[in-house]
């Protein structure tokens, strides 16, 4: 029997019981709900991230040299087919771990655009982006939604993918019911959509 469909929370906020952490959480119930597995990966568990040295080594072999935590992260994203990339703003991006992960995927782009691996894009792959902020501007998530978007690319995924972009949260404690509720029911329809 085919393994059963999965999604894969990955997580950019150092806190591991913050706001981004307890949106993900009730996203991932709306998957499980959807009867679709669901694994959370967050940077909040990993304490020997390195960011990209800029070695070139990725370029000859599409292997990364740095040899740390990151294994954990390119196992997983090499195998997953949905990824809900779950974040607060830190200076209207990623945090600068969750920064450091997405300069790693240079690996995969390397393997990608210079070694022409899954040059077509990997098929039945689809992306989400979770992102939270304290504050309320316009365009408050447009840089986070770039870094995403070509996150998702070197991973051979979609550059289009649904977002889920909620403002006014500093804490927890600000979440209204509603925005769980929201969060859920995108968790759901994520699962659900090929
Ligand atoms: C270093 C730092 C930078 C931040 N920068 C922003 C920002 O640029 N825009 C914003 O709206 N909120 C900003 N915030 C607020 C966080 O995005 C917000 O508190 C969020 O809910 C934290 O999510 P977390 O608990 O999942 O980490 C910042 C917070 C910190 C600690």
């Amino acid at each position: 029997m085919p393994d059963a469909p999965r999604v894969l929370g990955l997580h950019l906020s150092p806190n591991p019981t913050g706001t981004s952490r307890a949106l993900l959480d009730k996203f991932g119930s709306g998957v499980l709900e959807a009867g679709v597995g669901f694994s959370i990966l967050s940077i909040s568990d990993f304490n020997n991230l390195s960011g990209c040295v800029e070695c070139g080594a990725c370029g000859k072999t599409g292997q990364c040299q740095i040899g740390d935590d990151m294994e954990v992260f390119y196992q997983a994203f090499e195998t997953a087919f949905k990824i809900v990339v779950a974040s607060p703003l830190f200076f209207y991006d990623v945090p600068s771990q969750g920064k450091a992960v997405i300069d790693r995927s240079q690996a995969l782009w390397s393997k990608r655009y210079i070694l022409g691996e899954n040059k077509e894009g990997r098929k039945g792959t689809r992306g989400f982006l979770l992102a939270v902020g304290a504050t309320k501007g316009k365009d408050l998530f447009t840089p986070i939604t770039l870094s995403v978007k070509y996150f998702f690319d070197a991973l051979a995924f979609p550059r289009t993918f649904g977002t889920l972009f909620l403002r006014n949260l500093e804490r927890p404690s600000d979440i209204t019911e509603e925005q769980y509720l929201e969060a859920k029911a995108a968790g759901f329809e994520f699962a659900m959509t090929n």
